[in-house]
């Protein structure tokens, strides 16, 4: 079978081969066959190890596709169904999943499936990406790490809904909570950021600010329904004129660095709520004095997997792509096969792309 293959830690090419095998199926394990998969930040945090990933490993985490096969104990999907992959699967048991309502912090499933190979190549083990890997022509996962979808949503659509969209439409309207009339800054333009301020714009924000340092982004940017664009130095000056220069209420960074935490802090007036999508390395420290932390009153919050149910979220998404609400198609920057997995991680590097789906 072919998949994307990252050898070490550290190396900055996939190695796309067609060797790979599967491990065989568990009782309550579904075979998925993908058909799509989006090529997503996080796949190159793996890479960089900002992302724990035990190598070697399939990359890949963003992805739709059909049930080949489910084991005997299966009761949520059949063979035939059509799927999206939920990298961090509820199980439905533990504290988050219940008494706290955070399924999406769910660690019961996800931890074991991350530790656990399902691949294997001449005999030796091949990790899943963060448990999934969907780089791949087919991979096996609990049957929790599948959301059922009407069998009519195109699968390019339906694997964006599995990371980017879920993440970023989630952080605006699950994590933030933004109000109609809200003025929100949100750092980053990539396929998450983009997905941000459409949630922003869904939530009904009335200023929607867009931070990159790429001005190629700004035309897409407006597209999903910013208000304005700005490099990061230009900030401060759109904030004073769009702000009275109090601040934004809600700022959102979808990049992962120290710097634009930091400024996003900065950027949200005295009450305001900035949330962390961005994946950030864990050696890395974003400072804040101790008085500022009780004076300003800011909510600082992370957000995973945009704060979602799955179960719930994704075919929420899928209803407002139906009804013309949420642009996804205009979050494919490029359609490839697997043989161009290593262009795509590029262009990600670059900075340029919004989504390379590839399709299998
Ligand atoms: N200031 C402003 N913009 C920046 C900076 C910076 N210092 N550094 C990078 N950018 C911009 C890039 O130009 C690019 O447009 O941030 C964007 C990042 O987009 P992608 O690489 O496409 O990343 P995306 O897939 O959107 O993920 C963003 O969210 O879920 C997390 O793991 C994911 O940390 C990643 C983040
Ligand atoms: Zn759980
Ligand atoms: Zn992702």
């Amino acid at each position: 079978m072919r998949a994307a293959v990252l050898r070490a830690t550290g190396d900055t090419t996939l190695d796309v081969v067609d060797t790979i095998e599967l491990d065989d199926l568990g009782a309550t394990d579904v075979r998925v066959e993908i058909k799509a998969t989006g090529v997503c930040h996080s796949d190159l945090h793996g890479m960089d190890g900002a992302l724990p990933q035990p190598a070697p490993a399939v990359l890949g985490h963003e992805g739709a596709g059909v049930v080949v096969e489910v084991g005997p104990a299966v009761t949520s999907v059949s063979v035939g169904d059509h799927v999206i992959v939920a990298w961090t699967p509820p199980c439905g048991r533990c504290a988050f999943c219940t008494e706290h309502g955070q399924p999406q912090l769910c660690m019961e499933i996800q931890f074991q499936i991350a530790v656990t190979p399902r691949f294997r190549e001449h005999g030796e083990a091949i990790f899943g990406f963060v448990g999934t890997g969907t780089f791949a022509e087919q991979l096996i996962l609990p049957q929790e790490a599948v959301v059922r979808i009407e069998p009519d949503i195109p699968f390019d659509i339906a694997s964006l809904i599995g990371c980017g969209v879920t993440t970023g439409v989630g952080a605006a309207l699950n994590a933030a909570k933004v109000r109609p009339g809200a003025r929100v800054v949100v750092f980053g333009c990539g396929g998450v950021g983009m997905s941000v301020i459409a949630g922003a714009q869904l939530a009904g924000a009335a200023t929607i600010v867009a931070v990159d340092l790429n001005p190629a982004k700004e035309e897409a940017a407006r597209k999903f329904g910013a208000t304005h664009f700005c490099g990061p130095d230009d900030l401060d000056e759109l904030k004073g004129e769009l702000t009275d220069g109090l601040g934004f209420d809600d700022a959102f960074e979808a990049i992962g660095l120290p710097v634009t935490m930091r400024a996003a802090y900065d950027a949200v007036r005295r009450g305001g709520t900035v949330v962390i999508v961005g994946v950030g390395r864990a050696e890395q420290t974003v400072s804040f004095n101790a008085f500022e932390l009780f004076f300003d009153e800011k909510t600082i919050k992370g957000s995973v997997y945009g704060s979602a149910d799955v179960r719930h979220e994704f075919g929420r998404l899928l209803r407002l792509w139906k009804a013309g609400r949420l642009d996804l198609e205009g979050l494919i920057t490029k359609r490839d096969s697997l043989d161009g997995i290593n262009d795509a991680i590029s262009e990600l590097r670059a900075g340029n792309a919004l989504r390379t789906v590839i399709e299998f």
